[in-house]
């Protein structure tokens, strides 16, 4: 399977340092947040990736590329604890890069993956800013897709009041953790978000997106259709909802906890965590 890893925008609010290093070089440990993003995208079985750059993300590259002088110098100093960290960024398969031209938003993003996805029946999306703690919801996620041949985005249950800064999502309950979504929103107001039910048709609490989706390539075309939406954005949520209306969305539940590194407070949050 191949994924697709968006790290263009500007990192709004990690100004002004994210004028020059990318939020997703922000460091969790002693690596940076897309290591973490890579890393759990390999573990789900996908050997083909590609991130999604704009303008001052060099870092980005320069991270993954293979440095055989620094290698060569690791290993004459017998510096083999530090050779092995190196290493294992070589064992993370085929990276590519495009640029994002414009910040037009995340749809705008995905829609620049579709040559590299091509005919391939389902890809991966992972936020690059995103790093899912206590267990990647991919594994999840590509059960459904064996299970019902559907594309899918993963859920974590949302206060109501952060309901209208993420995508959320309406629907009835398939499975354990499996609900076919009947409406997918971006940023709405909390009043008229869409609900879960479970299978007994009793509303659960609401369930945003949680930075991890399995596409199918129709939804290119969609993105091709998708008018600005909220924010002025092309919205990936909007074309998701025109592919549910198409063949159909399910949302997998998650029960991790999403460290979302692109403010500070979040990062650091997610930097206790690793230290
Ligand atoms: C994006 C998506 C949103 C999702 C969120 C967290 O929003 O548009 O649907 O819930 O990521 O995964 P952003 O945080 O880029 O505003």
């Amino acid at each position: 399977m191949k994924a697709v890893i968006p790290a263009a925008g500007f990192g709004t609010r990690f100004l002004p340092l994210a004028k020059a290093i990318p939020k997703e070089m922000l460091p969790l440990g002693d690596k940076p947040v897309i290591h973490y993003v890579v890393a759990e995208a390999v573990a789900a079985g996908c050997d083909d990736i590609l991130i999604i750059l704009g303008r001052g993300k060099e870092a980005i590259p320069a991270y993954f590329t293979p440095n055989p002088d620094l290698e060569r110098h690791l290993e004459q100093s017998g510096k083999t604890r530090e050779l092995a960290a190196v290493r294992e960024l070589s064992q993370f398969g085929r990276i590519h890069y495009t640029y994002q031209a414009a910040m037009r938003g995340l749809g705008d993003a995905v829609a620049h993956a579709r040559e590299f996805v091509g005919n391939d029946p389902v890809f991966a999306v992972l936020l690059g800013d995103t790093v899912m703690h206590g267990g990647s919801p991919l594994p999840g996620m590509v059960a459904a897709w064996h299970e019902r041949h559907l594309p899918s985005v993963a859920l974590e249950q949302c206060p109501e009041e952060k309901v209208s800064r993420y995508g959320v999502a309406g629907g009835r309950q398939l499975g354990p953790d499996v609900f076919a979504l009947d409406r997918l929103v971006e940023k709405p107001k909390p009043e008229v978000a869409p609900r879960l039910l479970d299978q007994t048709g009793a509303t659960l609490p609401f369930h945003a997106f949680a930075a991890r989706y399995l596409m199918t390539p129709e939804i290119f075309a969609l993105l091709a259709d998708t008018k600005p939406g909220y924010g002025g954005e092309v919205q990936v949520t909007d074309a998701m909802e025109a592919l549910r209306a198409q063949r159909g969305f399910l949302g997998v539940r998650w029960a991790g906890r999403r460290l979302d590194i692109g403010h500070p407070k979040g990062l650091l949050e997610a930097a206790q965590l690793y230290a």
